[in-house]
């Protein structure tokens, strides 16, 4: 079930398909957690057989980012995908990925990709998209499965499939929170329980966004940001409401559909949410 070669998972696709079995894509990278189970459940609903890709790619890690220290948690991820029924499993090492060491093609995210998460992180839609677009070439799937979570990801994901003439369908799962709101990530395993509390901030301020909606993007740029004076352990990194069909910033004379797109620092963990509000 588990394959750590470009060949040894192209053959057991190709098997799938031999079958006349439609495959879903989960790309993932591992530390796998309820969200992550979502999309395979998402992905066996659509497809006949998932393919779940596991690998921490270097190539979206900027310098001094948490490439080493990003959870990795094989055995666990193996046995969750098992009890999901997940049909093959593709986790290969960096060596098979980039067997080069370097790239020198690669897939160019464009403006939206500089801004938001690509403004804090530069590099990282380029790196993101390529491993995407490798994946996506290695496994040939009818669709790939993404998370709202990362809704930067999931516009420019899109628009690369429409650029480059991409064969598959994307689907998008929304995202999965705790109780108490706080968006389910790998990351949220960084956070003590100062950390923790302090993170709350993120989809507090969501919800102080949506209730705000109908007064117009001042007030909910306004009440979005103050949901951040509450708590001290976190430094808020961007507050933007977006167009849904750009991912270019609105104004305020904006109506109708639009993403609330937020991300923080707590301590040396960077954390981020969106929501879809509508502008009145
Ligand atoms: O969202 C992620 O986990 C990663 O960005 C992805 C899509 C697996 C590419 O490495």
């Amino acid at each position: 079930m588990v394959h750590g070669t470009v060949d040894g998972i192209r053959d057991a696709v190709a098997g799938l398909r031999d079958a006349r079995r439609t495959v879903a894509l989960v790309p993932t990278m591992g530390a796998l957690h309820d969200g992550h189970l979502a999309l395979v459940r998402r992905a066996r609903a659509i497809a006949d057989a998932v393919v779940v890709s596991i690998f921490v790619n270097p190539l979206q890690f900027g310098a001094g980012e948490d490439l080493d220290r990003y959870p990795r948690t094989l055995d666990a991820d193996v046995a969750a995908l098992a009890r999901e029924g997940v049909e093959l499993v593709f986790a290969p090492s960096a060596a098979e990925m980039y067997p080069e060491g370097a790239v020198e093609t690669s897939v160019v995210a464009g403006h939206v990709g500089s801004l938001y998460e690509g403004a804090s992180r530069p590099g990282h839609f380029d790196g993101m998209l390529t491993v995407v677009a490798k994946l996506f070439h290695i496994v040939q799937p009818d669709t790939a499965v993404f998370g709202q979570k990362d809704a930067q990801q999931v516009f420019l994901v899109r628009r690369m499939v429409a650029d480059l003439n991409a064969p598959l369908a994307i689907e998008v799962v929304p995202t999965v929170r705790e109780a108490d709101g706080l968006a389910l990530s790998s990351r949220n395993r960084y956070l003590d329980a100062d950390g923790r509390r302090a993170a709350l901030a993120l989809s507090e301020s969501l919800a102080a966004a949506e209730a705000a909606a109908g007064e117009g993007l001042d007030e909910v740029l306004a009440e979005a940001a103050a949901a951040f004076g509450d708590h001290e352990a976190i430094e808020l990194d961007y507050l933007v409401v977006v167009d849904p069909a750009t991912f270019l910033p609105v104004d305020e004379e904006a109506t109708g559909e639009a993403t609330v797109l937020v991300a923080a620092r707590v301590g040396g963990t960077r954390l981020i949410d969106n929501a879809g509000i509508v502008l009145g």
